[in-house]
């Protein structure tokens, strides 16, 4: 299902930020205009990726500092890792993203 990101949510260009929508917790990102999402975890160790920066399409992890692409999910090294991503578009003047459904308590 489709979910309006509201404004204050989506970060500056070049910028990674933590958002918990619908139970969600996630890591957006915005490059080169288009907002990216990523689960907000790690697939290494568990870290919040939305607390990392970005380093072009890849976001560092703030752990260990391993790099996810923000648009396929795979880290930059081919080591295997892989973070889960979510679809996003532009549709009726706002950003939307594509959630499979709500989520509440703990993850
Ligand atoms: S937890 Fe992200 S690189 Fe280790």
């Amino acid at each position: 299902m489709w979910h309006t990101i509201p404004i204050d949510k989506i970060p500056e260009e070049g910028k990674v930020k933590r958002v918990i929508m619908n139970g969600h917790k996630l890591c957006f990102a915005t490059i080169n205009g288009f907002v990216y999402v990523l689960k907000d975890s790690c697939p290494h160790a568990l870290a919040s990726l939305g607390r990392g920066h970005l380093e072009g399409d890849y976001v560092v992890c703030p752990a260990h500092r391993l790099k996810f692409s923000m648009v396929t999910g795979k880290d930059k090294d081919g080591i295997g890792y892989e973070c889960t991503i979510y679809e996003t578009r532009f549709k009726d003047n706002a950003w939307q993203i594509k959630l499979s459904k709500d989520k509440f308590g703990f993850w």
